[in-house]
This record gives structure tokens, sequence and C-alpha cells, in this order.
């Protein structure tokens, strides 16, 4: 019986993660769940799953070392996702992205050595990297973070292999490009673009839109993540991409073409600061292991920005009260 701890198992690609498992062994997992429950953590996303024997949910913050160490015990395997994870929030309140991102992964990985667990893949992100203008970087290419929040992944990432290679802990690294897909917090490009467009908002583009992200299926993540669990190398880093590389303008454009709506919601705002122009990685590394994405960009999104159309019950509550006041003072737009 695999035995897993997920962190951050209520934000997008953690309750992706905690369905594909299920989806995939059934009875033969068992997922304990820890999750501080922050503005991104949300039971809503899990509604389908909460009440299998197999799955327990632990209300709590991975920079509690009590806590954790009693989440951890008797687990195989442990894959952190927890994390501040949205760039325009660490440009104006980096502070909890220091604690949880580096701190919280410190915790998390002296309690792995203390158990002994078999496997800790530490979710990195391709941001680690920096941005780069022509070609794909590789695992091996430097780290050049530009903004709190990947300074922070960078710092986690580094700090996991030490692990490795000082404790012979079972880590190991991914560095995953832009996710998108269903229970995506609507504050992200792709949901808040859906979400705005449904309800006739503009959509607000930084700067020229014409930087570029390579987008990836959540599920293909999540698929991956699985496959490096056996197939992976410890103390390896693994880049995991989608291959689909497109403008923020063309990814505004395909909504827009989706919902029939006008062009005229589009509306350009002042740049992001340290706006990274473009992130790209080589998979040639997951690749050559037998891995590849299973999800084509058209029919994945086609299916995401429909889960969204019908799926108001899960985003709307999150776009009104609270959330939207905090959105319209720091963001000084409409949410
Ligand atoms: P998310 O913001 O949707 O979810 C993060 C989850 O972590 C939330 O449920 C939140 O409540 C929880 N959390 C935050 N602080 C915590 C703490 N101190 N203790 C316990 N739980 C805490 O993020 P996401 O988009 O699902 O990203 C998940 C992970 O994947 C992150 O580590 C992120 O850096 C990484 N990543 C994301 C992408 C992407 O495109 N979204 C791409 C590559 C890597
Ligand atoms: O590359 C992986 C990373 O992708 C993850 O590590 C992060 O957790 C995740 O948030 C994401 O970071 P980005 O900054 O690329 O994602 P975001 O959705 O915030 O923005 C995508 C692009 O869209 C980026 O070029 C900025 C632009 N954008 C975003 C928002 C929210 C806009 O033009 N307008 C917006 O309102």
């Amino acid at each position: 019986m695999m035995r897993y701890l997920v962190t951050g198992g209520a934000g997008f690609i953690g309750s992706n993660f905690i369905r594909y498992l299920f989806d995939k062994y059934g009875d033969g997992v068992e997922v304990v769940n820890v999750d501080k429950l922050t503005y991104a953590g949300n039971l809503d996303n899990l509604k389908d799953i909460s009440d299998r024997p197999n799955y327990r949910f632990i209300k709590g913050d991975i920079c509690n070392a009590k806590l954790v160490d009693s989440a951890m015990a008797g687990v195989n395997r442990v894959v952190n996702f927890a994390a501040e994870s949205h760039v325009d929030r660490s440009i104006g309140a980096p502070d909890d992205f220091i604690k949880t991102d580096i701190y919280g992964a410190f915790v998390l990985l002296e309690a792995a050595r203390r158990f002994g667990v078999e496997r800790f893949v530490q979710i990195s992100t391709d941001e680690v990297y920096g941005s780069i203008l022509r070609g794909s970087f590789r695992e091996t290419d430097i780290l050049e973070p530009s903004s709190p929040y990947s300074a922070s992944k960078a710092g986690a990432d580094r700090l996991a292999y030490s692990y490795f290679k000082t404790y012979d802990l079972p880590v190991i690294v991914t560095r995953c490009s832009n996710n998108y897909g269903p229970y995506q917090y609507p504050e992200k490009l792709i949901p808040l673009f859906v979400t705005h467009a449904i309800e006739n908002k503009s959509l607000p583009i930084y700067g020229d839109g014409k930087n570029v992200r390579d987008w990836i299926y959540v599920l293909d993540h999540c698929d991956a993540i699985d496959f490096l669990l056996t197939q992976g190398q410890i103390g390896q880093v693994y880049n995991i991409g989608g291959g689909n590389e497109r403008t923020n303008l063309e990814i505004t454009d395909y909504i827009l073409r989706a919902l029939g709506k006008p062009e005229n919601l589009k509306t350009f705002i002042a740049d992001r600061p340290g706006h990274d122009r473009r992130y790209s990685v080589d998979t040639e590394k997951i690749r050559s292991l037998g891995w590849q994405p299973r999800y084509s960009f058209e029919k994945a999104m086609r299916e995401t920005v429909d889960w969204y159309v019908n799926n108001e019950w899960w985003w709307k509550k999150l776009k009104t009260g609270e959330y939207r006041e905090f959105y319209k003072k720091n963001y000084k737009r409409d949410f």
C-alpha cells in the first residue's frame, strides 16, 4: 500500500493530483492532505473525494513541525505542492512566500529525513530559471529567478537537493511550466480571463501581451509526477512542459473566440514589475525515460473553458465579498 502525504492538496494542482491518484489507483493508495486553507485552498476542490475511507484531510501549516510530524507518520511518499503561488501577490507582499515556500519546505524535509520516507517530490517551477528569449532551459542551466515567488521556489528547490546530497534523502525535484485546467484559482491568467469574459468584464493584459508561456494541462503534470515517482532517479531535477508556447494575446484571443465574446474586452494595462518575457523548458530528460504529455492543447483548453462555463457555483463565490475587496484594493481593478 502506498501512503502519500500531499501538501497543499486543497489548491489547484494538489487537488487534481489527489483525484488523479484515486482515479488511477482506487483503494490501492492512502492519501493524507495537509493544507492551511489560505485564500487559495478550497475544500470545494475535493468535494467528490472527502468521504473516501483512504483519504484524510488535516488543516494545518507546513511550517508547524509538530503537525507535520503527526501527518508524516507511516507515510512512504511526500509530494510538496504547498506554496504561495501567485507572482503578483509576491510583488506586493513577499513575507508568506519566504515563510511557506522556503521555511515550510525545510520543515517537511527535516521530518522526511527523520521518518525515512521513500520518495520526496519537491514541486518546483520553470520560473526558477528566469526568462529566455530563444531556445529552452535544460535542468543544468543556472537559476536566475526574477520575482520573490520564483526566488523562494528556487531556494526550496536547492534546499531539497541539499537534503539528497547531505543526508541521502531520496528527493526528486520537478520544474513544470504553466498549468491550466479545472479548479484553478481565478486570479491566474486563464481562469481570470475566462470568468471575466463570461461576466463581460474587461481582460487586463499586462504590457504588450507578447510574453510567452508554455501551457500544460494539469492532468499531464499530475501524470508526470506519478511517472517520476517510479521512473525518476533520486537526486535529479526534471523539467516538465506541455510544448504549447503561446503569447498572452493568443491565449486571450482563444478565450474570446471560445466564448463568442467581443475583441473590445481586451484592455492593455501597466506591465507587471520584473515580468519575465518568455519561459521555455527542454523536456528531453523526462521524455527519454518514456513520458510525454497526452492532452492536446486545443481539446484540453476547450474543455477547461467549458468547465468554468458549467461550474459557476465553484468560482462565483471566489470573486465576491472579501476576495473581491482584496483584489480591488491591491490591484486597483475589478475581480
Ligand atoms: P495554489 O495556490 O492553487 O495552491 C497552493 C495550496 O497550498 C493552497 O491549497 C494553499 O492553501 C496551500 N498552502 C499555502 N500555504 C500553506 C502552508 N503554509 N501550509 C499548508 N498549506 C499551504 O497553487 P498551485 O497552482 O496549485 O501550485 C501548486 C504548486 O505547484 C506550488 O508549489 C507551485 O509553486 C507549483 N507550480 C505551479 C504551477 C502552475 O502553473 N500553477 C506550475 C509549476 C509549479
Ligand atoms: O511557469 C510556472 C508558473 O506559472 C507557476 O510557478 C506559478 O505558480 C503560476 O502562477 C504561473 O506563473 P505566471 O506568472 O506565468 O502565471 P499568471 O497566470 O500570473 O500569468 C501568466 C501570464 O499572463 C504572465 O505573462 C502574466 C500575464 N497576465 C496575468 C494576469 C493575472 C496578464 O497579462 N494579466 C493578468 O491579469
